[in-house]
């Protein structure tokens, strides 16, 4: 299996300035290395390029639109091409808006080799928000919406398969790890059907038994992709993000997590987006960020069979 890093330097999509620095912060903490020593063989892309964060005001309910399509235009085309090349894209965002160019991408080339996708969003936010409902604007809290076609129409564009569907229905999507939802992106949840399992739901059933469920029903022909915003670890561990929400799961839970993804033996793409070198501490959210990925590619303490799919 060959890995290709994809450095995504930007925060247009964010409330606060510094997850541009996300790529390098990851590269630092040693992530091409610790993956080549699992045998995986991996190539830095290096880093995409597009606009500067102009640190606007939302306008007709969006920060930063322009910005945040040229960004996912870049995102679509690299993963696209990683996909087509037999390779597992792996996107270093970079704020959780280029999600939506990443998943839109994926959902292509799912659409052209008939695979089927599933997503697992692995977060502290439900990322559901419309221009209606956001109380921010801030585009990072609207990917999911966009990739189900709720949302600008430079986006949804992007995100609309060559048939004319959306890249996305609920159906295709796990939340994991959410606790905080604004209003009106809650009732948008329940009107449209998310599959969420919230910290509620992880405190009453555990995370092996909610990461059984998310995982549940996949087989030969899915393509599992993973969009793992690191504010999705709680801030006591991960600190490093902007947006942080008390109350995630403990180190031992995301490693259970990210342990079972790698069972299942579906991971077909991944993106790690949120982290924010400028409010970390000593880069410890980027090493733990690596070390569970490492976790998320088949590392384990003993030498265990992988139980039957
Ligand atoms: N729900 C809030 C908003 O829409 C926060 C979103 C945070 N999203 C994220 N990817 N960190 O503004
Ligand atoms: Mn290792
Ligand atoms: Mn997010
Ligand atoms: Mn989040």
């Amino acid at each position: 299996q060959t890995l290709a890093l994809i450095g995504a330097p930007t925060d247009i999509g964010a409330g606060s300035r510094g997850a541009s620095m996300g790529p390098e912060a990851l590269r630092v903490a040693g992530l091409q290395a610790a993956l080549e020593n699992h045998g995986l063989d991996v190539i830095d892309r290096g880093n995409l390029h597009g606009p500067a964060n102009p640190w606007q005001p939302p306008s007709g309910g969006y920060r930063h639109l322009p910005e945040v399509v040229a960004w996912n235009q870049a995102v679509f085309a690299a993963v696209l091409s990683e996909l087509q090349a037999g390779h597992l894209p792996v996107l270093l965002g970079g704020d959780h808006c280029l999600g939506l160019g990443s998943i839109a991408a994926v959902a292509r080339h799912c659409h052209d080799t008939g695979k089927t996708l599933r997503v697992l969003w692995l977060d502290a936010h439900a990322d559901f928000n419309t221009s209606g409902l956001t109380p921010s604007g801030n585009l990072h809290g609207m990917p999911v919406a966009c990739l189900f076609g709720l949302g600008p129409e430079p986006l949804t564009a992007l995100a609309r398969l060559p048939d004319g569907r959306n890249a996305l229905t609920p159906a295709q999507i796990r939340q994991i790890g959410i606790r905080s939802v604004d209003a009106g992106e809650k009732r948008l949840v329940r009107e449209q059907g998310l599959e969420v399992y919230d910290m509620r739901f992880i405190d009453e059933v555990g995370m092996r038994e909610t990461m059984q469920r998310a995982l549940a029903g996949m087989d030969d022909a899915t393509h599992l992709h993973v969009s793992f915003d690191v504010d999705f670890l709680d801030p006591e561990l991960a600190p490093g993000v902007d947006t942080t929400v008390p109350g995630g799961p403990t180190y031992r839970e995301a490693q259970l997590c990210m342990e079972m993804i790698a069972d299942s033996g579906r991971l077909a793409s991944l993106d790690i987006v949120e982290l924010n070198p400028a409010l970390d501490v000593r880069n410890k959210t980027a090493r733990l960020a690596v070390d569970l990925v490492e976790s998320l590619f088949g590392k384990s303490t003993l030498m265990r069979e992988r139980p039957g799919r």
